[in-house]
């Protein structure tokens, strides 16, 4: 423990206080960590484990499965070139050769100062506008060379940082309302259920014991 900070922890113990297993929360807490970092660092990762009782290896197998969680390190901006056959069609390999030599890394690699990071992406959804490229899974547009170029410098001296925050911030204006739970309310909640399950599994045990009477009878 001690990584996260104690606000990123104590909205992950809130969000553990909403689900009736706090390993259902691994995910938007995995959100969390990487909105403190940029990325699932692994004192996160074993944090994380900690905080919703389950392995760090299943938190790193869970994180890696999906892509916009990162478990390796990861610039400022993640650049997402997609090559899916539309966008293959309109040129995704030439800008993703020519993304490389601008910034210096092959699809990827991350750039030596931590600002980009490449890479080369699976459909992105956006094929009337290939090549589809995303910055931290905002669209930026399809993009010839040139408006890859002003894209890049566009992003170095911050111009477009009121749409394209670094990675990892996933919302900019927290909600405030909509679902809302006490802890005692949860409490309640899981008490309830606990009631229910154990009535069911008595019903069980019974019906069993019965049934298995009548068979010797
Ligand atoms: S093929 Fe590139 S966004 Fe769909």
């Amino acid at each position: 423990m001690g990584h996260l900070s104690p606000e990123v922890l104590a909205d992950a113990r809130r969000l553990v206080d909403l689900y009736p297993e706090p390993r259902s929360a691994l995910i938007p807490i995995c959100h969390l960590a990487q909105g403190q970092d940029g990325w699932l660092r692994p004192e996160a990762i074993a944090e994380i484990a900690e905080i919703v009782g389950v392995s760090p290896a299943e938190v790193l197998g869970t994180a890696s499965f999906y892509d916009m969680l990162r478990t390796e390190e990861t610039g400022r901006y993640l650049v997402s070139v997609c090559t899916n056959v539309a966008c293959m069609l309109q040129g995704a390999y030439e800008l993703l050769d020519h993304a490389e030599q601008r910034l210096g890394v092959k699809a990827g690699g991350t750039t030596e100062d931590g600002m980009f990071t490449l890479e080369d992406a699976e459909c992105l959804a956006g094929c009337d506008d290939a090549p589809c490229v995303q910055v931290n899974h905002r669209y930026v547009g399809h993009l010839d060379a040139d408006g890859f170029d002003a894209l890049v410098d566009d992003l170095r001296l911050g111009r477009r940082d009121d749409e394209i925050p670094r990675h990892g911030v996933l919302v900019r204006v927290r909600r405030e309302t909509g679902l809302t739970v006490s802890a005692d309310e949860v409490s309640a909640e899981r008490a309830r259920q606990r009631e229910a399950d154990e009535a069911v599994a008595r019903q069980a045990e019974t019906g069993a014991a019965g049934a298995a009477k009548g068979a010797g009878a």
